[in-house]
């Protein structure tokens, strides 16, 4: 039987397909969340919705595949009307920590070209502060120690990621550094100070980005507007 938190993530997925409309391009993004409203937009087109998607991760890809949802390349297109994908954590004011499943950087290009982006949670997501999760930032691997010094000398731990007893590389062959920085006092701030470190290629603070937070509360939906 799925758990509550899974019911949460669903019941936040199910209301986020509301928005999808007809004729539409649509970002499909990544995580346990993303996957039920994969899951519902392929209900969609099976009924005859025309949608075309981009998928934010090569494991979105092939559930967007499956799901029956045509997918086309994001080098053809100026915009996306609507994205859904979930997040690591968010502020009632819309700031995120994204990139717990490795997709930042595919998932923020996405954000970007997004009109409409709207993020599905279950109701651990909800934090007054950011940095309770590790920020994820995504290097290039040439870069990683350097990434690493620079990373501490703003105050922050970063950890790369590994997997299988290995190094963890993101879709692109990149290395990911996952940074306790301890409560994020100005995310702002911070975001464009990483923005100026040579060799990061993302980091995992998304803001400005997002048009509304769903998010699953027991059987309710919670909506969080800027
Ligand atoms: C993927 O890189 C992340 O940004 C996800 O959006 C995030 O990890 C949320 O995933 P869940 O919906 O599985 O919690």
């Amino acid at each position: 039987p799925q758990t509550s938190l899974e019911k949460e993530k669903e019941l936040a997925a199910l209301a986020a397909v509301k928005y999808v409309h007809d004729g539409q391009v649509i970002g499909l993004g990544t995580g346990s969340s993303a996957f039920y409203a994969i899951r519902a937009i392929g209900t969609l087109v099976r009924t005859g919705c025309r949608i075309r998607a981009v998928a934010t991760s090569v494991r979105t890809g092939e559930l967007a595949r499956e799901a029956g949802i045509p997918l086309i390349d994001i080098n053809t297109i100026d915009e996306i009307d609507l994205t859904i994908d979930g997040a690591d954590e968010f502020t009632p004011d819309l700031m995120l920590i994204k990139g717990g499943g490795g997709a930042l950087l595919r998932e923020k290009i996405v954000a970007s070209l997004t009109r409409e982006q709207v993020i599905i949670t279950d109701s651990t997501k909800r934090v007054d502060r950011l940095g309770h999760f590790p920020l994820p930032v995504e290097v290039i691997p040439f870069a990683a120690r350097y990434v690493q010094k620079e990373l501490a000398r703003l105050g922050g731990t970063g950890k790369l990621r590994s997997k299988d007893n290995g190094v963890y590389h993101t879709d692109q062959g990149n290395y990911i550094l996952d940074v306790d920085w301890g409560l994020i006092d100005n995310p702002r701030a911070l975001a464009e100070q990483l923005n100026r470190i040579e060799g990061i290629a993302c980091h995992g603070l998304f803001i400005d980005l997002t048009t509304r937070v769903l998010m699953g509360k027991g059987e309710r939906v919670m909506v969080f507007e800027g």
